[in-house]
Formats: structure tokens, C-alpha cells, sequence
């Protein structure tokens, strides 16, 4: 949310709430040129319409996604939904927004406006969604809603007066981001005109204004008038290849840029390689070299209360963004240099090293921290792949993703990676056999879970070969354990082999200390075991599991290894002892904030509380773990169900106990839902959590 206030647009709020309310139109587009206030108002809208959309509302910035192939995975990432492969995901939104009364604001969608047709499909399969875009140009799908933005409407040369003046909004935006420069800064009958002068020279562009306004820190309206009328027609005139309100805004930001000292504008255009967010250590990383190396504080300090740069907070850190066309502004002038792929190979080094260190923390105790940093650093990991894979280093592209498989797990983003190292792949370009078996891996991965074949057990078989001959014993074993796992779930399972393969991948990950890949493939020699029907080996093999993941620190694994032991349990009725794991299991995901473990952790509790007799529970909890699996992808993780013969027997015995139970837990939180599952003390311990969820 911005830190400043909106002015005006009362007019516009109310039409675009009309629209909304009518519930006729799906997919309104507000459209108008950079600068002018779509994000702005479509963010305003929002906020003004929690009663319309009492299921949620979302905002998904668009600006660093331009694959329309990455349409969908960014909307299941900001739905929270685990998005394992391409071909469900569609479904997967579907069923995540069935029912729900939702408005999905699409920021800055002229990026991908190939991506469109997508969004009538969209439409198709979430009846219930509306979906506010906000975009530069017209989208041209069948049930758009065109919404045309205008500028702030300017006083007119006749309104000489203060108080005349102030009644426009432009004028209004003006003097509030002036008081923010130069404190007790008002509109008088003396400088009015002047005022009024540059909000009808910046045509009532919001973004121009803001930036004029910021120059008042050195110089008084009268002379901000003076020079824009000076430099302006010059400026708009250069900018002649693009169109016409978007040509003020160019000129206001050259030459608000223009007054800059040289190492500021230098710093400024630097900043365009950045994705939408950044840190200030990382602009500091990237300063060897650059004329303003070590002044990047004072530098961004300057361009903040310039207005060229906007700073926020997200969870306590400072956060600094450039606006969509200030960055495209800078990243055009870095072109203009020819300094922009010396730019983006610096960008691209300093998050390669920021994976290097972070990543191995994900396999052990450092994974809950490593999963918060990445998910802050998401934009630029982005960028930063298509940064590699731009500027032709597709080796370093290939190790990028590779370290971050653990990442790509827990977040459920194996969907994006394949769309990157299809692309890749794409290239034609020469690529080292590491760099391939990685891009096959992830190619393949989505489709081990969800339609496995033969030819995805023999690429994969490709990928241990590839690894193997890189030297990578690693990385091979963990493509072995992916290929047994493959075996496992065909429709014909190989179970034998797979069981083979199985065993050499723990041995030979346990030799090489990689906990994590050991742990969870002796998940995987676990289920198999219970597949044989061997449920002491299955047991023994999930007990294994856990105590190599507690050992390094691995929550994600003590998570998953833990539901398995206590399906194992419940089916074996060994109720206490699955009662005990699953409360362990939840506290687990919860630090992990990881859902699809504390569904399943729920549906664990659901069996208990049938196999006690206690049918209301029972449904509740199944009800909110169901409602936890529609939004977050899981509901066709069929193999992984256990509570349903229990869960039926108690529908048979007490139907209405179980019903009262499911209408409640389905209007449950998560936060609501966990709460009700555990135990008293372990709710109190993990009250602090809960509360930030
Ligand atoms: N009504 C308003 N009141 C106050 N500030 C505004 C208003 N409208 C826009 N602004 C400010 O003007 C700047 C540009 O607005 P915004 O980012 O919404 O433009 P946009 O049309 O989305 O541009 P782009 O197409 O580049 O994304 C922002 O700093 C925004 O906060
Ligand atoms: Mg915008």
C-alpha cells in the first residue's frame, strides 16, 4: 500500500464501483498511458471494495513477468497455490476460486498482453472471479470492460485565486507532495498561478506532478513554471515515436532527471536492471565500477525524495521500487549507453551469489529463514534467470535453478522453473551435459507426479546419465531417486527396480551428506514398502527419515516424513501415536508455513477424532483441510488421503454430527483450523506465529 495519500478520482471510484456492483462485466480494464494513475486507482478500488468481494482480494503485479507462459504460475503464487506442472494448473486456479467471491487486480498487464486469451479461459473456469487489469493498452478479449483513465483534471486558466485553484486535484496533489519536501509550504493568491501553470503544463499527470512537486525542496513554484515552460516543449518534442500524453511524462521525468548531478542520474539508471523491488545492500553490491560506487545511500536517499524512487516496508525491512515507467526510462538509457548487459550481468552475478549462500541453508536448519529471504528476493531471482539466459550464459542459468531445487519444492514453483528451462532449451545455443540433465529434470518433474510414462522414466534415466558423466555424483543420485519415485507411480509400477534404485540413491546420498535428498528418498523406500504391503520395513524407513531430517534441521521433511508415519499408524490403529506425530507434523509446517503438510496433519487429527468417536470434529477438521487443498493444488493428491474410510464410517454412524462439523470447519481460517487441532499448550507455544499468519 503507498505511503502517500490519493487525491481526486471520487468520479472514477464511484464508476468503476458501479461497474463492480453490477456484477455484469468480468474484467474491467483501466487503460490510459504510463504515469497516469491506473495502479493508483485500481489499488483505491480495491481497498473501497471488501463488501463486493468478501472472499479476498488480490493484487498481482505483473510488471517483471513478461512469458505469457508465466501468466498462470503468478496468479497460482499469489493464490497460494502449489503449482507442480502445467497442464493441472488451469484446473488448479479453477478449483482454488470455485465459490469464492474474489477480485483479482492484474497490474500492468500490457507486458503480456499475448497472455490475454489466457484470461477469457480464466473467466470460463472461475465464474465467481472478477478481475480489475489495469494496462497501457486495450486488451481485445471478448468481455472486456473498457475503462479509459484520465489524467487529474487541471484548474483552468481562469481560476487565478488560491482557493479556485485548490479545487483541482491536480493542483491538490501538487501542494501535498510539496508539504512533503518543504514543510508549511501552502497555496497562496501569490503563488497559485504558478502552481496551476505546471499542472496544466504536465497535462494533470499524476507522476509528472509528483516529480515537479519534489523540486521544490531547492526551487519555488514560480521557477519550476519558468524552467518547465523553458525545457518542456523541447523534451516532448524529442519524444516524438510515442504517444501524446505519454510524451509529457517522458519529458517530466527527463528533465526532472535532468537537474540531477551526474553521479544520481548515473545511479538512477543503474537502478533500471533492477525488478520491481530491491534491497539498498543489493544497488551497493552492484556499484564496482559504476560512477557512484559507494554513495549508493545518499544517492537513493536523493532519488527517493526525488519521487524518482519509491520506498516502502515490507515485514519491518526498507524496500525501494522504481515506478513501471521511470524503470523503463532508466533501462532505456542504460540501452542508449550500451551499458545495459554490463548491468545485467552484475545484477545477475550478485543474485547468483546471494543463491550460493543462501541455498545451503535450505537443506538443513537454516530453511525456514532461507525460504522467507527467497520468497522477498522472488522478483529479482526472476530477473535474474532471465538476465543469464539473455545475455547467453545459460550454464550459469542451468546452476541457478539447480541450487535452489529445495526452494522450488517447498514453494511448489516447479511450474515457472520448467517455463525458464524450456526456454533454455529453446536457445539452441551449446550447453554444457550438466546444464541439460538440469533442464530436462525440471522439464520432467511436473509430469513424474502427474502423468507418468515411460518416456519420463527414461528421460529422467537420461538426466542420471548426463549427471553422471558431469561428475556431479550429487545431483545423479538425486535424478536416481526422481526415476524410482517415476517407476513408482506408473500405472504398472516397477516396483522392483524401483526398490533397487531406491537403496544405491541412500546409499550413496548418505555418503555424500546430503541429508536432505537422503531423507526424503527414504520417504519415498518407505512408501514403497507399504505398497509391498511390508509395513514394519515402511514404518522403519519413515522412522529413518525423520531422524536423518531432525538431525540437519530439515522441517520440510520432518513434515513430510511425519504425515506418512502417521497415515502408516492410523491404518495400522496405532491412534495415540498418530495423534502425537500429526501435532508434530503441524507444529512443523506451521514454522515452515508450509499448507499442504498442515492439510495433511489436519486429515490425520480428522482419523483420530473418527476412531474416538468424535464425529464433529472429525468433520471439521476435513473440512478445513479440505478447503486448505482446494486453494492451495492438492485435491488430486489422491495416494495421499487416509482419513476418508474413517471419516465415512463416522458419516454413517453419526450424519449429523459430521455434517454440523464440516458446514463449521469449512468457514474456518487456517489460523482458526490449527488452532482447533492442537492441543492446549502446543496452541499457546505457537500462538505467536498464528498471529502473523
Ligand atoms: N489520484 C492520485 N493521488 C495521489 N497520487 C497519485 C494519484 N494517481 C497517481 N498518483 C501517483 O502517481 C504516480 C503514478 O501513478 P501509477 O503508478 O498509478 O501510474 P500508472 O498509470 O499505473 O503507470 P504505469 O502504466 O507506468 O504503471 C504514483 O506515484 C502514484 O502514487
Ligand atoms: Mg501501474
Amino acid at each position: 500500500m503507498p505511503y502517500t495519500v490519493t487525491i481526486g478520482r471520487e468520479r472514477e471510484m464511484a464508476e468503476v464501483r458501479a461497474l463492480l456492483e453490477r456484477r455484469g462485466d468480468r474484467l474491467i480494464s483501466l487503460v490510459g498511458p504510463g504515469g497516469i494513475g491506473k495502479s493508483r486507482l485500481a489499488i483505491e478500488i480495491a481497498h473501497a471494495s471488501a463488501d463486493l468481494f468478501p472472499d479476498g482480494r488480490y493484487f498481482l503485479p505483473l510488471e517483471g513477468v513478461f512469458e505469457p507462459g508465466l501468466l498462470l504460475p503468478t496468479i497460482a503464487y499469489v493464490l497460494g497455490i502449489r503449482d507442480n506442472g502445467e497442464a493441472a494448473l488451469e484446473e488448479r486456479i479453477a478449483r482454488a476460486l470455485a465459490g469464492r467471491r474474489v477480485l483479482l487486480v492484474l497490474d500492468n498487464f500490457e507486458q503480456i498482453v499475448e497472455a490475454a486469451p489466457l484470461l477469457v479461459r480464466l473467466f470460463d473456469v472461475a465464474p465467481e472471479a472478477t478481475f480489475l487489469v489495469t494496462s497501457r493498452t486495450v486488451l481485445r478479449i471478448r468481455g472486456e470492460r473498457v475503462y479509459e483513465v484520465d489524467a487529474l483534471p487541471v484548474p483552468d486558466e481562469a481560476a487565478r485565486g488560491g482557493e479556485r485553484a485548490m479545487r483541482s486535484a491536480a493542483v491538490a496533489l501538487f501542494v501535498d507532495r510539496a508539504q512533503a519536501v518543504k514543510p508549511g509550504f501552502a497555496l497562496t493568491d501569490e503563488n497559485a498561478a504558478a502552481v496551476a501553470d505546471i499542472c496544466r503544463a504536465l497535462d494533470g499527470m499524476p507522476l509528472a506532478i509528483e516529480l515537479a512537486a519534489a523540486k521544490m525542496r531547492v526551487l519555488t513554484p514560480q521557477a519550476i513554471a519558468q524552467r518547465l515552460e523553458q525545457s518542456l516543449p523541447l523534451l516532448t518534442a524529442a519524444a516524438r515515436d510515442v504517444p501524446e500524453r505519454h510524451r509529457t511524462m517522458r519529458a517530466a521525468i527527463e528533465w526532472s532527471v535532468s537537474l540531477l548531478p551526474d553521479e544520481q542520474r548515473a545511479l538512477l539508471e543503474d537502478l533500471g536492471v533492477f525488478a520491481r523491488q530491491f534491497s539498498l545492500e543489493a544497488v551497493e553490491a552492484l556499484g564496482a565500477g559504476r560512477a557512484w560506487d559507494g554513495q549508493a545511500l545518499d544517492g537513493i536517499a536523493a532519488l527517493v525524495d526525488g519521487s524518482l524512487v519509491k520506498q516502502t516496508e515490507i515485514g519491518g525491512r526498507p524496500v525501494l521500487s522504481l515506478l513501471a515507467v521511470v524503470r523503463e526510462y532508466a533501462l532505456g538509457r542504460l540501452r542508449e549507453h550500451g551499458e545495459a548487459g554490463r548491468m545485467r550481468a552484475a545484477h545477475a552475478g550478485h543474485y547468483s551469489a546471494l543463491v550460493a549462500r543462501v541455498a545451503p541453508g535450505l537443506r538443513g536448519a537454516g530453511q525456514g529463514d532461507a525460504v522467507v529471504e527467497l520468497g522477498m528476493e522472488l522478483p529479482n531471482l526472476r530477473a535474474a534467470v532471465r538476465h543469464l539466459v539473455h545475455i547467453g550464459r545459460l550454464d550459469d542459468a542451468g546452476d541457478f535453478a539447480w541450487r535452489l531445487l529445495v526452494y522450488w519444492w517447498i514453494a511448489g514453483f516447479f511450474g515457472e522453473v520448467r517455463v525458464w528451462m524450456l526456454e533454455l532449451l529453446g536457445k539452441d545455443q551449446p550447453i554444457t551435459p550438466h546444464t541439460r540433465a538440469v533442464a530436462w529434470f525440471f522439464a520432467l518433474w511436473s509430469e513424474l507426479w502427474q502423468r507418468p510414462t515411460e518416456e519420463v522414466v527414461a528421460g529422467l534415466g537420461e538426466c542420471v546419465r548426463l549427471f553422471g558423466e558431469s561428475g556431479d555424483r550429487d545431483a545423479a543420485a538425486m535424478a536416481t531417486a526422481a526415476r524410482a519415485t517415476a517407476r513408482l507411480q506408473l500405472p504398472l509400477p516397477d516396483l522392483a527396480t524401483a526398490e533397487r534404485e531406491l537403496a544405491e540413491a541412500v546409499e550413496e546420498l548418505h555418503e555424500l551428506g546430503n541429508a536432505w535428498a537422503e531423507a526424503i528418498t527414504e520417504v519415498s523406500r518407505g512408501r514403497l514398502a507399504w505398497l509391498h504391503g511390508r509395513t514394519d520395513d515402511a514404518q522403519a524407513r519413515f522412522d529413518r527419515a525423520t531422524e536423518v531430517a531432525e538431525a540437519s534441521g530439515d522441517l520440510f521433511t520432518l513434515s513430510v516424513a511425519g504425515n506418512h508415519q502417521a497415515r502408516l499408524q492410523l491404518v495400522r490403529g496405532e491412534v495415540d501415536a498418530a495423534e502425537a506425530g500429526c501435532v508434530r507434523t503441524l507444529l512443523v509446517s506451521i514454522r515452515l508455513h508450509f499448507e499442504e503438510g498442515i492439510a495433511y496433519g489436519l486429515e490425520g487429527l480428522c482419523a483420530v477424532a473418527a476412531a474416538r468417536g468424535d464425529g464433529e470434529r472429525a468433520g471439521m477438521l476435513a473440512a478445513a483441510a479440505d478447503a486448505i487443498r482446494q486453494r492451495v493444488g492438492v485435491f488430486d493428491a489422491e495416494a495421499f488421503t487416509v482419513h476418508t474410510p474413517q471419516l465415512d464410517a463416522m458419516r454413517e454412524a453419526a450424519p449429523a454430527a459430521v455434517a454440523a462439523g464440516e458446514r463449521r470447519g469449512a468457514e474456518l481460517t487456517v489460523a482458526e483450523a490449527i488452532a482447533i487441532a492442537l492441543p492446549d499448550e502446543e496452541r499457546d507455544r505457537i500462538a505467536p506465529a498464528l498471529a502473523q499468519w
